[in-house]
């Protein structure tokens, strides 16, 4: 529906009321609005008023800490949709385990008061997370939680028609006797050729107990609780160089770690939810899929009900696809899921941003795992101990080529994630109106810290990137900052064993000390020109691979040398469950070992004319830190470089 347009017929399943049906009032707004606890920051205010926060605690371990039963709208977050210009999604839950008694969501593009009470939309009654249903117009969907057995509800109303570069003004309530009501506002992508700001990094995680952020009152595991994440999502609230606050902010993966407490997902994703909404409830945020997002449940991998399988909904990855609703690729998987989210693109301005699902692809193996022993949860469930859930080649079937060691979509059920790629990609190069087409994925193919490269990923679509002129690939899984000089190709073999194994690409057994290729990308240059005094690459030339890890989660800044020939040396995963070799690695151009975390901008600047996009990238140091304190974000880079097709 548009602005201008209340009165259109609505979808069967959902009610568009005009602006003088009832509402919410605006004095239960203003009450819940600026209500005791209230978090205003830049453009709007998240309620926190029902803030349940008990006495610090540790991570409780295998035990189910009990979620609310209150309905106040929180965790407000914004996606795009497949046109950035005239799609948004509104997405928001209840805190716990009580659907909200009529959820609605009013906007305007003008701001909301007595005189503008916006468009109401009001939502449809909860439906289970179904992959398989095609999903059309606002909707609330439930999941139920296979570990803790708690069912959670998510509330969705994709926006259409909206205007480019116009900024609307929303609320939602519970629709509650006495409602409650939170709210944000976003502004629509430019139409055209136009300069934009967007933000990226991967590996956030949660605050721990001791943030003022962190909701539940409880410390998530050693990898994923931290309270860099709270700075983390300030950078993308103002920017601390001076400059405007990113469009949109790119969320490389591993959201929140809530795999790693599987007694008590629901509660991570709450407490990552709800510190990230002080950004994304004003700016979209697009995730992509991380290992850490499949987690153990009790279901089977296509997310039928199963007594002996462990995966929780759908490849596991339930609790992400019931927060949000992401663009659709259009695919139907073999099993009969919907692929929905788990890769998809969308174009502002003169660049393409393109998702993909790395987990589908790597060989060090993804996919929730249980431990040495048995638990029983709270929901009954008992996991044996030795569940390995991968997902590799979920998405259809992959043959390794000698000949050019590529992973390649083969056979009756030909790999659906790297057909979508290659089509999206070739499209993509082919379009006038883009310049430059941006990848993101969580796991990097070309990182030289101690978490490695994939090999997986080099085979099945380092090619691609090579054959489309990728500009930029964005990564996180390694947490840190590493970027690369342009790569385009691929040297002799170059790789190195470092245990015994018979691969599960070529077959073949390798010893310690034997020669492997691993497909080592070959530098197209060491030496940046400059545009405007700072650095700069040609990414028609090469594509640059920045991984960008840092994003909260445990340090990993451990970089290693070739003790030989001084030069960065590489992990590189070379077979199904991650064996070792290691390759020199002359493609890295800059490690910081210094600080693990950080965070970046990109300025597009479209030149005047078809080609001449330039993205100035930054990247901004974060010192771990350490919980309940508080630190200053830089305003000056740890570097700086200008990425174009014509510099
Ligand atoms: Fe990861």
């Amino acid at each position: 529906m548009t602005k201008h347009a209340p009165q259109e017929p609505a979808p069967a399943d959902f009610l568009v009321v005009s602006d003088d049906r009832p509402g919410p009032s605006r004095r239960s707004v203003l009450r819940g609005a600026v209500g005791v606890g209230a978090v205003i920051v830049a453009g709007g205010v998240i309620d926190l008023s029902a803030r349940d926060k008990a006495l610090a605690a540790p991570d409780p371990g295998n035990t189910t800490v009990p979620l609310p039963t209150t309905t106040e709208p929180e965790q407000l977050h914004l996606t795009l949709g497949a046109d950035p210009k005239t799609q948004v999604t509104v997405s928001w839950a209840a805190p716990g385990t009580v659907k909200q008694p009529a959820p609605s969501l009013t906007f305007s593009d003008r701001p909301l008061s007595g005189e503008n009470r916006g468009h109401v939309i009001r939502l449809p009654e909860p439906e289970p997370l179904n992959q398989k249903e095609t999903l059309v117009g606002p909707r609330s969907v439930s999941f139920t939680d296979g570990l803790s057995g708690f069912t959670t509800y998510h509330y969705h109303v994709p926006l259409d028609g909206l205007s480019p570069d116009t900024t609307y003004y929303y609320q939602v309530t519970d629709g509650a006797g006495t409602p409650s009501v939170a709210g944000g506002n976003f502004t629509t992508a430019p139409a055209g050729r136009a300069k934009f700001r967007f933000s990226s990094y991967g590996d956030l995680g949660t605050p721990t107990s001791e943030s003022p952020v962190n909701v539940t009152g409880f410390t998530w595991g050693a990898e994923g609780s931290n309270d860099t994440c709270v700075f983390e999502v300030d950078s993308t609230i103002t920017a601390s160089d001076g400059g405007p606050a990113p469009l949109f902010h790119l969320l490389n993966g591993d959201l929140c770690y809530a795999d790693g407490a599987p007694a008590n997902t629901p509660s991570v994703w709450r407490d990552f939810s709800v510190n990230v909404s002080r950004s994304a409830a004003f700016r979209p945020w697009m995730p992509t899929l991380g290992n850490h997002e499949y987690e153990l449940g009790a279901t089977a991998k296509d997310g039928s009900a199963s007594s002996t399988e462990f995966w929780n909904g759908a490849y596991g990855s339930g609790n992400y696809h019931a927060r949000f609703l992401l663009p659709d690729n259009g695919l139907t998987n073999y099993d009969g899921n919907r692929l929905r989210g788990m890769f998809y693109s969308f174009q502002i301005g003169t660049v393409l941003f393109v998702a993909v699902d790395a987990d589908d692809v790597v060989l060090v193996g993804a996919g929730g795992r249980s431990g040495g022993s048995p638990v029983t949860y709270n929901s009954g469930i008992t996991v044996p101990a030795g569940v390995d859930n991968a997902t590799f080649e979920y998405t259809g079937d992959l043959a390794f080529k000698e000949k050019d060691v590529s992973l390649v979509p083969t056979g009756p059920q030909p790999n659906l994630q790297g057909l979508w790629l290659e089509k999206t990609l070739r499209e993509g190069r082919s379009n006038p109106s883009v310049d430059m087409i941006v990848v993101w994925i969580h796991h990097p193919p070309i990182a030289a810290s101690e978490t490695g490269s994939d090999m997986g990923i080099r085979a099945a679509w380092v090619q691609l990137f090579d054959d489309h002129e990728v500009d930029l690939v964005l990564c996180g899984h390694n947490h840190c900052y590493e970027r690369t000089y342009p790569l385009r190709g691929f040297d002799p073999p170059s790789g190195t064993v470092t245990e015994a194994f018979t691969s599960s690409l070529d077959g073949k057994t390798y010893e310690v000390g034997d020669t492997i290729d691993t497909r080592r990308p070959t530098v197209v240059t060491t030496t940046p020109k400059t545009v405007g005094g700072v650095p700069a690459f040609n990414t028609a030339r090469g594509t640059t691979y920045l991984t960008m890890g840092g994003g909260g989660a445990s340090a990993a800044n451990v970089f290693a040398t070739d003790p030989v020939t001084g030069l960065p040396r590489a992990t590189v995963y070379v077979t199904t469950g991650g064996a070792d070799a290691v390759e020199d690695a002359p493609w890295s151009a800059a490690r910081d070992a210094t600080d693990a975390h950080g965070y970046s901008y990109f300025d597009v600047d479209p030149g005047e004319r078809p080609g001449e996009t330039t993205i100035t990238f930054q990247w901004f140091q974060i010192p771990t830190v350490a919980p309940g304190t508080s630190i200053t974000l830089p305003t000056t880079p740890y570097e700086k470089f200008v990425f174009g097709r014509h510099v």
